[in-house]
């Protein structure tokens, strides 16, 4: 792994209520080394601001997992950039794959939102990956591939230099079935090579990607050994302070 910082980021999806995210918070300031990977951890919204308070001064950085692209307006239900920034938000999570599932999303609606997290220098984490039917129908590299084409159109190589990517394979989310550490580096040496073919070997070369899909901590050490693997997006094993710290602290 070139000159990137390793990521380990939490996304509790819709888990925890306030005091019950506060309280995950606050056991994670304590466990998680410091100043050897980058860790994020991505709490429900109305969680987000306790959480903040709670994490301030630890080296736990804070992540939403959705906005929305207009700045302010008449669209009820959504939140917007600035929002996020104000309740202490670094991060955030687009176009998760069950964002893309259950709440209509796509590429174009993904490549706005990045856009206007990038204009509220939030670091946007582009989530793509294949279902299992497309895997098995070889397809998985065309899905990348549109799914990073169209989800990074427009941009320039200034837009990007915080930009990180998630491959998460859906078939491997929440099944326990987690993608080999061949089979992830195999995709993550794809979607650098795409990245290079858009927008240059400097870029291809900074920009993290991270590894999703029952990502515990008897396998981070082994993910994390691939030269392309920068990272993890964890869901489940997220939740519990104990379990997190251990994938955060896998190089300890
Ligand atoms: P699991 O770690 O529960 O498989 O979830 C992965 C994920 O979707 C993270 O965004």
């Amino acid at each position: 792994m070139e000159n990137r910082r390793p990521l380990i980021a939490g996304n509790w999806k819709m888990f925890k209520t306030c005091p019950e995210a506060v309280e995950t918070a606050k056991q994670l300031a304590q466990l998680v080394d410091k100043n050897t990977v980058d860790v994020m951890i991505a709490p429900q919204f109305t969680a987000l601001v306790p959480v903040s308070d709670v994490i301030k001064g630890s080296c736990i950085l804070l992540g939403a997992q959705n906005l929305f692209y207009e700045s302010e307006g008449a669209y009820t239900g959504e939140i917007s950039p600035s929002m996020l920034v104000s309740a202490g938000c670094r991060y955030v999570i687009i176009g998760h794959s069950e964002r893309r599932q259950y709440f209509g999303e796509n590429d174009g609606t993904v490549n706005k939102k990045i856009r206007a997290a990038i204009k509220n220098d939030l670091i946007p984490i582009l989530c793509v990956g294949e279902s299992e039917k497309e895997r098995e129908s070889k397809e998985t590299f065309n899905v990348l591939d549109r799914q990073i084409t169209i989800g990074l159109k427009g941009f320039s190589l200034d837009d990007l230099d915080t930009l990180v990517v998630a491959y998460e394979p859906i078939w491997a989310i929440g099944t326990g079935k987690t993608a080999t550490k061949e089979q992830a580096q195999e995709v993550h040496q794809f979607i650098r090579s795409i990245i290079e073919k858009i927008f240059g070997n400097n870029l291809a070369k900074s920009i993290r990607i991270l590894y999703g899909g029952s990502v515990k901590p008897d396998n981070i050490k082994e993910l994390m050994k691939m030269p392309d693997v920068d990272g993890a997006l964890v869901g489940g094993a997220s939740l519990d302070a104990q379990t997190f710290s251990k994938i955060t602290n896998f190089q300890g």
